[in-house]
């Protein structure tokens, strides 16, 4: 791992999310088809996955396909899911090699059948590494992951496994697509844009948030890096006071000695 004080990066977000924005406009802005500003950002993911490996993050989650997108124009969501299929193809052994483990959010029972098979035999076939854990959020929508919460826990309580008023935020947390996974400390939007646009609206509760005018074939290994170094230098509080926050580091450091 590369000594994070060389690039004045003080502390790596453990949980880190990106919502890759810009292939579009990086495409139309050169004359070509939008999907060859998609072709160039696949690029880029296998670069910043390096570099999480290479600062130490721990989980990377990126935002690769919403449920708005099957809106997109029939030929748009059709090449995507083909870079999509080649992207997985081509990754398996590199991920596995790299001791990635893959992980799937989203309502990805609607992706063509042969994406779901190679996407589940990656995450089976990677599920017991730890150097990272890769979630691609497909076919996501952070209402309607919110939906489909409201109806599992539904279903406890008219099962009599649950009932609505001890409903807590955990048995809420338990049923959502990141189940088992922290949340996000840190989330970069690419392209200029400067919203949430439904991701992760549950677990983003208390990251902290970038933007940057980069369109996302266009960032680096130096902007993701710039990127990290901004998070170090955030005073997280999480609803607490700054002198709450140091007594208790100070009794979780007692804790640990
Ligand atoms: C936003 O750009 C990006 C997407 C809708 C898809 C992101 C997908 C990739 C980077 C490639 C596939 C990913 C993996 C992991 C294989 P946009 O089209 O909304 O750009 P625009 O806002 O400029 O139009």
């Amino acid at each position: 791992m590369k000594n994070p004080s060389e690039q004045n990066i003080s502390r790596v977000p453990n949980h880190l999310a990106i919502i890759m924005d810009g292939n579009g406009r990086w495409a139309e802005q050169r004359h070509l088809p939008r999907i060859i500003g998609h072709r160039k950002g696949v690029e880029v993911v296998h670069s910043v996955v390096d570099e999480c490996l290479a600062l130490g993050t721990r989980y990377l989650t990126l935002f690769a396909f919403s449920s708005e997108n099957w809106g997109r124009p029939h030929d748009e969501v059709e090449a995507l899911m083909g870079l999509l299929g080649r992207f997985l193809q081509k990754e398996l052994s590199s991920l596995h090699k790299r001791g990635i483990r893959l992980n799937a959010i989203g309502e990805v029972s609607r992706l063509p059948r042969n994406i779901r098979t190679i996407l589940n035999d990656i995450i089976e076939q990677t599920a017991g590494n730890d150097s990272l854990v890769l979630t691609l959020a497909l076919s996501y929508g952070a209402r309607n992951e919110m939906v489909r919460v409201a109806q599992a826990l539904a279903a406890k309580a008219v099962a009599g496994e649950l009932s609505s008023e001890d409903i807590s935020e955990t048995d809420l947390v338990a049923e959502l697509d990141t189940s088992g996974l922290p949340d996000p400390d840190f989330l970069i939007r690419t392209s200029g844009e400067m919203r949430i646009s439904n991701f992760l609206l549950w677990q983003l509760a208390y990251t902290e948030l970038y933007f940057t005018d980069v369109l996302w074939p266009d960032f680096s290994v130096k902007h993701l890096r710039a990127a990290v170094a901004e998070y170090g230098r955030r005073h997280r509080r999480f609803g607490l006071t700054a002198a709450q926050l140091k007594a208790l580091e100070d009794r979780s450091k007692e804790w640990a000695d």
